[in-house]
């Protein structure tokens, strides 16, 4: 996902530089190259060794190095630099930069360099609240250099609040999306994901085994492409992305009650949810006992609203897309699937499949579009999925203008 790119890290001195070590190494395998940049602070707290063996390439830690070739590392660095990402930030190396100061060699690399540069401060809560720390941060910001805000938590010192640095997960995320295009931005998209559940009593229910994962990664790529993101899911055990307004819902009728509030507004829906077909005719107020008389339980099911269709209907310039997760028949289902419910096109995919389908990170898909044409994809991560269904929905939106 990083290929070709030159991730430039700056680490400073701070208790996070330990998490540096996890940036680092899911930097490398999204086949980045990272340049790990360390102030003499942060060697206080971990050796360069850990670096090097995780990033593959020496540590740049000194300005005047004896010269071993005719590279000025400050210039070189910063001209190879996709991006700079300093995670930690310390207050003093923010302080710095703010104030154009560069006595070593990682605020001359951000001094002398064009690339985009990204902060993950990570300091106690007082520090961080510091006005000289915040209005550095103010400064920095109105120049155009990002923040990672810290997250509030239980910091290395024993204090409690603001301060502790973004995790790992959350500012890689970051970088991958400061490299996306964003050629979504002022288009509004409603995705649905995850299942439905239809009680049965107060303590049972029916759902399926859609896990959401589908549905987050389109909606996180969405969100990356610049989209306003509506996600409206199921019970899942997933974060949903940062960014996205959530509306959680839990009933196939909630599910419906809920596209129907966003609709109107949206220029994309993408069907990504499993809502249950059927509910249990009547929902019991006290839970149901074992019956000793009987090896039986017979439960009457009625149908719910099917969705897709309903929007189908009313469908006037939003493009709809569809999913069908089929055991047999895939394409013909697909296809007929895609033309009941008027979808612009269809995600088909055969969920017995291993490596498709509920509950794992990559999916085999097949798209059918409406007019008839069907493309195969081999096995992909969900993030690649989500990819290659709004570069789709990119070019429909286009065309419709
Ligand atoms: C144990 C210890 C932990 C520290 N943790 C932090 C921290 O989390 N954030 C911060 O801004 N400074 C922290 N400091 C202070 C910095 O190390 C100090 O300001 C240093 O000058 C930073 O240098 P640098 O920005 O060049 O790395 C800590 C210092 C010590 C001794």
């Amino acid at each position: 996902m990083l290929k070709n790119k030159t991730i430039v890290l700056g680490v400073t001195g701070g208790i996070a530089v330990y998490k540096a070590a996890d940036i680092v190494s899911r930097l490398k395998k999204l086949n980045a190259n990272v340049e790990v940049v360390m102030t003499e602070g942060a060697t206080e707290f971990v050796t360069p060794l850990t670096f090097q063996t995780l990033s593959n390439n020496v540590v740049h830690r000194k300005m005047f190095n004896e010269i071993t070739n005719y590279d000025v590392e400050h210039i070189s660095l910063a001209q190879k630099a996709d991006l700079i990402l300093i995670a930690p930030a310390t207050a003093n190396t923010i302080g710095k930069i703010a104030n154009g100061i560069a006595d070593n060699l990682l605020t001359t690399v951000v001094m002398a360099s064009t690339a985009k540069v990204v902060f993950a401060p990570a300091m106690n809560t007082k520090m961080y609240q510091n006005p000289i720390v915040q209005s550095n941060i103010e400064k920095l910001k109105s120049l155009g250099y990002e923040f990672i805000n810290p997250a509030k938590g239980k910091l290395a010192c024993g204090d409690y609040g603001e301060g502790k640095m973004a995790e790992p997960v959350d500012i890689v995320d970051y970088v991958i999306s400061s490299f996306k295009e964003k050629d979504l931005i002022g288009r509004k998209i409603v995705v649905t994901a995850g299942p439905t559940i239809e009680p049965l009593d107060p303590v049972r229910y029916m759902t399926n085994h859609s896990s959401g994962k589908m549905g987050y990664s389109i909606a996180k790529e969405a969100l990356d492409r610049g989209a306003e993101v509506v996600l409206i899911s199921g019970s899942t055990c997933l974060e949903p992305p940062k960014g996205v307004e959530l509306v959680r819902v839990k009933t196939t009728e909630d599910m419906l009650n809920a596209v129907g509030k966003y609709f109107a507004t949206c220029d994309v829906l993408i069907k990504s949810a499993a809502p249950v077909d059927y509910r249990p005719e009547s929902v019991s107020s006290s839970k149901i006992k074992k019956n000793k008389d009987t090896d039986e339980l017979t439960i009457k099911y009625v149908k719910n609203p099917d969705i897709a269709a309903h929007f189908g209907k009313f469908k006037k310039n939003q493009i709809m897309v569809g999913f069908a997760a089929e055991t047999e028949n895939l394409l013909q289902y697909a296809e007929a699937k895609l033309k009941e419910k008027n979808f612009d096109f269809i995600v088909a995919n055969d969920v017995s499949k291993v490596g498709a389908g509920f509950n794992v990170d990559t999916n085999i898909i097949s798209i059918i579009d409406n007019k008839g044409e069907t493309t195969n994809y081999p096995i992909m991560d969900k993030a690649q999925v989500a990819r290659i269904i709004l570069d789709k929905v990119k070019k429909l939106l286009d065309y419709k203008g």
